[in-house]
């Protein structure tokens, strides 16, 4: 139940917020405050008012961020939920930095506003600050979707921990780089990060590699050498691809883990450590724990704070973000900038990555070196993604090469009808069939011909054979964003 009486202080330079805060937050059995600039806040948290601050970032006035490290020094058990309408990964890292309780991107969902708040007034307990790092450091990660949103969310609330994450996600989904950021914005920044990738050792060289060995452990152990175990002393260990990791080895992991010490290869003393591991897998964990490849035991060691990234297919709303930034870094690699034309972009929002950001970061890299125009075409993007050289540009195992065999448009519609029917087991699919058929073939048609046609309606209705009045119907029907192309 609430304890009521607490004091809240709002600010936030849009009237509408502060309203539906105060309404909301009132109904709660709080009073609250609000105001709609930083000076204001700075002022009522310096004469010791409130129980709570909630604030906006940008206010007129000032910036949240500058006015909080002030605040939390002078009252370090004053719970601050920053909101932000800045959706990137900084804006969560340096909330988290400045002490913020919590971070809510905004729109933000009230219910959970409010459950954070009770949480917060619950447990009045200070986090210790950190100190700042390079605030002008590039961002790590890029994407503003929802979905990254919560991954941001959570990274934050795990900077300041040593807690064991384990991250899941598809093939080329970030989650490298993820656990490179919960390095290097954590508290353990100044250690070593260390990464090993249990698919790429030979399986009886596990142990050995993690733990080290003695001299004379075995044959070829001239000397002493250290594991990965070692190296990451006072950093981080990234055990990567966990779910390749071989049954003997992953028993003498859980042993290390629960006793917080080994003992290399051959070795009589037995090491401490202080590593934070952090786990990731493109792999089921619970299917192989069913099919009795993978330690239930273990699992529940490393799965402490699961973050599941999400495929890029789920969050399109990020391509354009990403090619601007493989554009960016590519440069900086001395590769030619290219700019991408709206419809080349809206392609690409249309694609499933089956193998993800890095997909996407090897397409945008060869958009760059390999075309002489300084604005690649949605019909060069078109060629690069469905074109006949697909199987060689996948890096992936993913069936997609497969698809390439594809002879003809018959041939791909049997071929898809079959798969299609089958899906439902014997039962028929949901009646409108002809439509639905029909609409998903168009569609590309009528992508593909504006695409070639730079968007010029008139031209595409004349290629199609159809009257310019149908095309723009069907364009408005089905959805197709027309773009016309600048002039160059
Ligand atoms: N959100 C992101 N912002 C910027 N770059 C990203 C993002 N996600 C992934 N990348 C880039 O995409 C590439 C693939 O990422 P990463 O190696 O971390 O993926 P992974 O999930 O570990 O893949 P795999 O399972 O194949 O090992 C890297 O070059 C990485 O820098
Ligand atoms: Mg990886």
């Amino acid at each position: 139940m609430n304890e009521t009486g607490h004091v809240i202080l709002v600010a936030d330079d849009d009237a509408a917020i502060r309203t539906v805060l105060t309404q909301a937050l009132s109904r709660e059995g709080h009073t609250v405050r609000a105001t709609g600039n930083a000076a204001t806040l700075a002022r009522w948290v310096a004469a010791g008012d409130g129980d709570m601050v909630i604030t906006d970032v940008m206010m007129p006035d000032d910036n949240a961020f500058n006015i909080l490290p002030r605040m939390k020094k002078a009252r370090p058990d004053l719970p601050v939920l920053v909101m932000s309408a800045q959706n990137t990964f900084m804006t969560a890292i340096r909330a988290s930095e400045a002490g913020a309780y919590d971070y809510m991107p905004k729109p933000f969902d009230l219910t959970e506003l409010i459950s954070v708040v009770s949480r917060a007034l619950a447990e009045p307990k200070a986090k210790p600050a950190a100190d700042t790092p390079d605030a002008a450091e590039a961002m790590p990660l890029i994407g503003r979707s929802p979905a990254m949103q919560d991954i941001y969310r959570m990274l934050a609330r795990m900077m300041q921990t040593d807690l064991t994450v384990m991250i899941n996600g598809e093939s080329g989904t970030g989650k490298e780089l993820v656990a490179r950021a919960l390095h290097d914005y954590g508290r353990r920044r100044k250690g070593p990060f260390v990464a090993i990738n249990m698919a790429a050792i030979p399986r009886d060289l596990i142990e050995a590699e993690l733990f080290g060995y003695e001299k004379g452990a075995f044959t070829g152990a001239v000397q002493r050498k250290a594991g990965q175990f070692e190296l990451a002393d006072g950093g981080t260990l990234f055990l990567d691809e966990i779910g390749d990791m071989p049954m003997e080895a992953q028993t003498r992991l859980l042993r290390v883990l629960q006793q917080g010490e080994y003992m290399s290869v051959g070795g009589r003393t037995p090491i401490k450590t202080d590593v934070r591991i952090i786990a990731a897998t493109h792999k089921d964990l619970r299917g192989a724990i069913a099919a009795g490849s993978f330690r239930e035991d273990l699992f529940y060691r490393l799965n402490v704070v699961p973050v599941r990234l999400p495929p890029l297919r789920e969050r399109l709303e990020d391509v354009p973000d990403l090619v601007r930034h493989f554009m960016m870094k590519g440069s900086r690699e001395g590769l030619p900038e290219k700019r991408i034309s709206a419809d080349a972009l809206e392609l690409m929002r249309r694609y499933r990555w089956p193998g993800n950001v890095r997909e996407l970061e090897n397409l945008v890299r060869r958009l760059a070196a390999l075309y002489p125009q300084d604005e690649i075409s949605a019909a060069i993007v078109q060629s690069e993604l469905y074109g006949a050289t697909e199987a060689a540009t996948h890096d992936t195992s993913d069936g997609v090469a497969a698809e390439s065999e594809v002879t003809s448009l018959e041939n791909a519609v049997e071929r898809y009808l079959a798969r299609y029917f089958a899906g439902f087991n014997g039962s028929l699919p949901p009646v409108g069939l002809h439509q639905r058929i029909m609409d998903e073939v168009e569609r590309p048609l009528l992508l593909a011909v504006l695409a070639a046609t730079n968007g010029n309606q008139i031209k595409a209705a004349d290629l199609l054979g159809l009257n310019r009045n149908t095309v723009r119907k069907k364009v408005r029907e089905l959805g197709v964003s027309v773009y016309r192309m600048p002039r160059s």
